[in-house]
């Protein structure tokens, strides 16, 4: 479902990805860790054409993206099978947490709003919502909101998933919640990679786990063995 090949990438012409070669098999689960500035998010947005490399090529989701701007349709035929949840959740605040979820399937999708609204009614309570789908995101707790974030995420029926921190910002319990719902996803076959310091949730959920430091992948292998 990913394959990453020799990916280089600079920033303010440092390297902070360096020869990066990563493959995750569908329904595998992908846990990325190392020290900060390690180049985990950098490589996450590589992944969705978020951001630029400079070297090496990438394979997911069926769509190939190679070094330097990526063409338009690439980046539209990326973004629509790849959902992104960040540490901040991003959800848009003048809509309720059931017309956050149901907007990209309307928009991008073109779902009826009938569809839209099913779709969404069935995702919010998958993450344990249902009740709050009338909500707006400032009457949310953070765990409440990240879940929505989830949601909103899995509405485009994505290939692949991708999660940078999603517990980070919030207390051990929120923290919790957040992490059921992945780990939900993980037996559900759902191909993903998360960033996380969340050893004992790796442990859990992840299939092969990736350290990186210093923009190098510098350890892979179990979760029992790495962590
Ligand atoms: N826009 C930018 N301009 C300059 N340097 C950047 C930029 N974005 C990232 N970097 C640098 O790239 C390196 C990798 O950053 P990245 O955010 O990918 O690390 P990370 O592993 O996600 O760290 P953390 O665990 O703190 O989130 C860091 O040295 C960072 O300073
Ligand atoms: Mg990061």
């Amino acid at each position: 479902m990913i394959e990453v090949d020799n990916l280089s990438a600079e920033r303010s012409g440092q390297p902070v990805l360096r020869d990066v070669s990563l493959s995750v098999a569908p329904g595998a689960v992908t846990v990325l860790v190392g020290p900060s500035g390690g180049g985990k998010s950098t490589l996450l947005r590589c992944l969705t054409g978020l951001a630029e490399f400079s070297a090496g090529s990438v394979l997911i989701a069926g769509h190939r993206l190679d070094a330097g701007p990526q063409p338009v349709a690439t980046l539209q035929a990326v973004r629509r099978d790849v959902g992104m949840v960040f540490q901040q959740f991003n959800l848009f605040p003048h809509l309720t947490a059931l017309d956050n979820v149901m907007l990209a399937p309307r928009v991008v999708l073109g779902l009826l709003p009938v569809a839209a609204r099913r779709r969404a009614t069935d995702l919010l309570a998958r993450v344990g919502l249902e009740e709050h789908a009338g909500k707006h995101p400032s009457q949310l707790s953070g765990g409440q909101q990240q879940r929505v974030a989830i949601a909103r995420a899995l509405a485009m029926q994505p290939k692949v998933m991708l999660f940078d921190e999603p517990t980070s910002s919030l207390d051990p319990a929120m923290t919790g919640e957040v992490l059921a719902v992945v780990a939900e996803l993980a037996r559900s076959g759902q191909t993903m990679v998360i960033v996380t310091h969340d050893h004992g949730f790796a442990r859990r959920a992840a299939t092969e786990v990736v350290q990186l430091a210093a923009g190098r992948v510098v350890a892979r292998g179990a979760a029992g063995e790495l962590l």
